[in-house]
């Protein structure tokens, strides 16, 4: 276990303890999609993680998939996660903000007023979303973007990315997983553009490249993380070859000096992601899911990863690390309250030690 406690560093980021929060979107934003008090509270309690990676936050309007997600791109919203990254600071914490478009994910009922839904190709993910007023609801048929508009949505997560820094947080997490608009891009199913960033493997991993070289020349590629989980069919998400697209893609962004590669590992059809990872990715590896502390132990002693990621864990034990350290059994949560609008089931978990 004693590595677990072992400081790393992943690019610019010193992460005191092999422990990373893993991202986990709440459905707590207020007004205007802002951060609140609440975060605040919420984040500084889980400051004795490594690193803490913040839920899903969208970089524009367009980006918003679900109901009660907070966004980076208004000065009330800087001003809120200003908030958060001071109070996890002051406990000594570090925190990254994960940027999440969900591209053709939502509904738009979820989404202010005029804001599209947008993906690589118009095609219409089969699966249903959560919204306040009308409960689960299909999703829309999202409109193409234009050749010419992709570059303003490689705009758009820069811009994000500078305001997270200047919120004063250590950096920001790529969402590249989970069906939204980077796996829309990346995936075959989901893209099937003709022009330069649709068809080949080289095509397809373009937006995603682009995003990270736009952020990185921003912020410093050493501030920066992305997550994956190559295989994965959440929200309808379907590639004719995994294994070669994210082959691809970890081969070029091995290149950039990124903060580290966040791998959510899955065995699908067959591919073990985290062999896929191994075999193309050269530099930092969090890893993620369904970890146990020995398993995670295990796997920072192999070497196999830098950091290891706990999600539902932490929703119930904001002092996990300590937990841990000390052996204390862990809390369950409840998950009636997972995305649930106020303190009842976010805040309001007490440390044990
Ligand atoms: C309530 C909840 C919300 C989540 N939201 C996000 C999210 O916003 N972004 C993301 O990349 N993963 C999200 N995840 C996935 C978690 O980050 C993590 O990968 C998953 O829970 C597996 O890790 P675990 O076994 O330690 O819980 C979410 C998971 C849960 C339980």
């Amino acid at each position: 276990m004693k590595q677990l406690f072992d400081p790393v560093r992943l690019g610019e980021l010193d992460l005191s303890t092999r422990f990373v929060m893993s991202p986990m979107t709440r459905s707590r934003a207020g007004a205007g999609d802002t951060p609140t008090e609440l975060h605040a509270l919420y984040y500084a309690q889980r400051a004795s993680a490594g690193l803490v990676v913040t839920e899903g936050v969208q970089p524009s309007p367009a980006g918003k998939g679900y109901c009660r997600t907070p966004g980076i791109y208004s000065q009330a919203q800087v001003s809120g996660w200003r908030e958060v990254a001071d109070a996890v600071h002051a406990r000594g914490g570090r925190i990254v903000l994960q940027l999440m478009h969900c591209g053709r994910v939502a509904s738009p009922i979820n989404k202010e007023d005029g804001s599209e839904i947008v993906a690589p190709s118009a095609i219409r993910a089969n699966a249903r979303i959560f919204t306040d007023v009308d409960g689960l609801v299909d999703m829309e048929m999202p409109r193409a973007l234009d050749t010419d508009e992709v570059p303003m949505v490689v705009r758009e997560y820069r811009e994000a990315a500078v305001n997270a820094r200047k919120a004063g947080l250590d950096g920001v997490e790529l969402h590249c997983s989970s069906g939204y608009l980077p796996m829309q891009f990346l995936s075959s199913g989901t893209n099937q553009r003709t022009d330069r960033y649709g068809g080949s493997v080289e095509n397809r991993i373009r937006f995603v490249m682009e995003v990270l070289d736009a952020m990185g020349a921003a912020i410093g590629f050493g501030r920066i993380g992305l997550r994956v989980c190559p295989g994965l069919t959440y929200n309808d998400i379907h590639d004719a070859d995994p294994a070669g697209t994210y082959g691809a893609l970890f081969e070029n962004a091995s290149k950039l000096g990124l903060a580290y590669l966040h791998l959510v590992r899955r065995t699908i059809g067959g591919m073990d992601n985290l062999e896929l990872a191994r075999n193309h990715w050269r530099g930092r590896l969090v890893l993620n899911n369904d970890l146990t502390p020995e398993l995670a132990a295990e796997a920072i002693s192999a070497g196999i990863a830098d950091a290891v990621s706990f999600g539902r864990p932490y929703i119930a034990n904001p002092d996990l690390v300590e937990r841990i350290r000390q052996g204390i059994p862990l809390a369950d949560f409840d998950a009636s309250r997972l995305y649930t609008a106020g303190p009842r089931g976010f805040t309001d978990y007490p440390a044990a030690t």
